[in-house]
């Protein structure tokens, strides 16, 4: 039979839009061809993120998380499709799109010289807050982010963790209604990784977040939504209870012997399925085996 952990023909697995929420993104067909190497790396992604929420975008590395957030902060133009931000077109809008958007790259761009606040004074002004906001934004971001005691330190002495916490706080200032982070969380220690998670859980309320990660426990625990991209395609969108129901199967557990075991040579080079049930405490629980070739055992409960 098909290997129901790789089935040859994936569906897209699509949960039903949450029709009470406004879109605050939505991807309509994209399509990005990158000119070098002809890299097909977006292949017609049509998807909504909502407000309100944290949409997790998951995908493996190279599957076209980057480009699409790169296209919908205006870095580079879609191929063909297209994509509404707060219901503006990024072909033709973008200025104004510009004005409530916020973005954390995937590599931090802070400039060495200058001081935490001054990180925040510089990017409140290009946001057009006036002197006095702006001086309120200071307090609020140092406070949230947990580095008033860093205020007038200059950001290339800080910890990795501390400059990607300040990095993600930047994306905020301003009261951007929709921010993009890519990878917020990679290569940043276990405490500043739950401190970028307070903050993102803070500052949700009223805001699109697009969060893009390839770290499956985060996408669970901070989604709203998960969209789940491979290969600049859409595998699957929906709540981390909606995929589960989906596309969970139980458990598998292999097992790989090192010894061939003789009574298990007779179906070494055909992929059988052997059924048998077990009394488990008071249930009765169905199990099969799969015993494939190299005396690897699936044991699916
Ligand atoms: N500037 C570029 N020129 C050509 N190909 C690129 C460029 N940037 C990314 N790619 C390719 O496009 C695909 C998607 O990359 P990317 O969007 O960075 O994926 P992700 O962020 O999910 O890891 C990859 O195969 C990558 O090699
Ligand atoms: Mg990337």
């Amino acid at each position: 039979g098909e290997d129901p952990v790789h089935p040859q023909h994936p569906a897209v697995c699509v949960e039903e839009e949450p029709a009470h929420l406004e879109p605050g993104v939505y991807i309509e067909n994209l399509m990005k061809v990158y000119r070098h190497g002809k890299k097909l790396a977006v292949d017609g992604l049509t998807l909504g993120f909502y407000e309100g929420q944290i949409t997790s975008f998951l995908g493996h590395n190279g599957a076209g998380k980057t480009t699409t957030m790169s296209i919908l902060t205006g870095l580079f133009p879609p191929t063909s499709g297209t994509a509404y931000i707060l219901g503006k077109d990024i072909r033709t809008d973008l200025s104004a799109i510009r004005q409530s958007l916020g973005v954390c790259p995937q590599h931090n761009v802070l400039f060495s010289m200058l001081t935490v606040e001054e990180h925040i004074w510089f990017y409140a002004r290009l946001k057009g807050l006036s002197e006095e906001q702006v001086s309120a934004e200071i307090e609020h971001i140092l406070q949230d982010t947990g580095l008033p005691h860093k205020r007038c330190s200059r950001t290339s002495t800080l910890s990795g963790g501390m400059q990607r916490k300040l990095s993600v706080a930047l994306a905020f200032v301003g009261g951007a209604k929709v921010v993009i982070l890519d990878e917020p969380t990679a290569g940043v220690d276990p405490y500043a990784r739950r401190g970028i998670w307070d903050l993102l859980l803070k500052y949700r309320q009223g805001r699109t977040i697009i969060l893009s990660t390839h770290h499956m426990d985060e996408a669970d625990i901070l989604g709203d939504r998960i969209a789940i991209i491979s290969h600049g395609k859409l595998c699957c969108v929906g709540s981390s209870l909606y995929l589960k129901t989906q596309l969970g199967t139980g458990y598998y557990l292999t097992l790989v012997k090192k010894e061939a075991e003789p009574s298990l040579s007779s179906c070494r080079n055909s992929s059988s399925t052997v059924s048998f049930t077990k009394k488990v405490g008071s249930n009765l629980a169905f199990t099969y085996m799969n015993i494939k070739g190299n005396n690897r055992i699936v044991v699916h409960t």
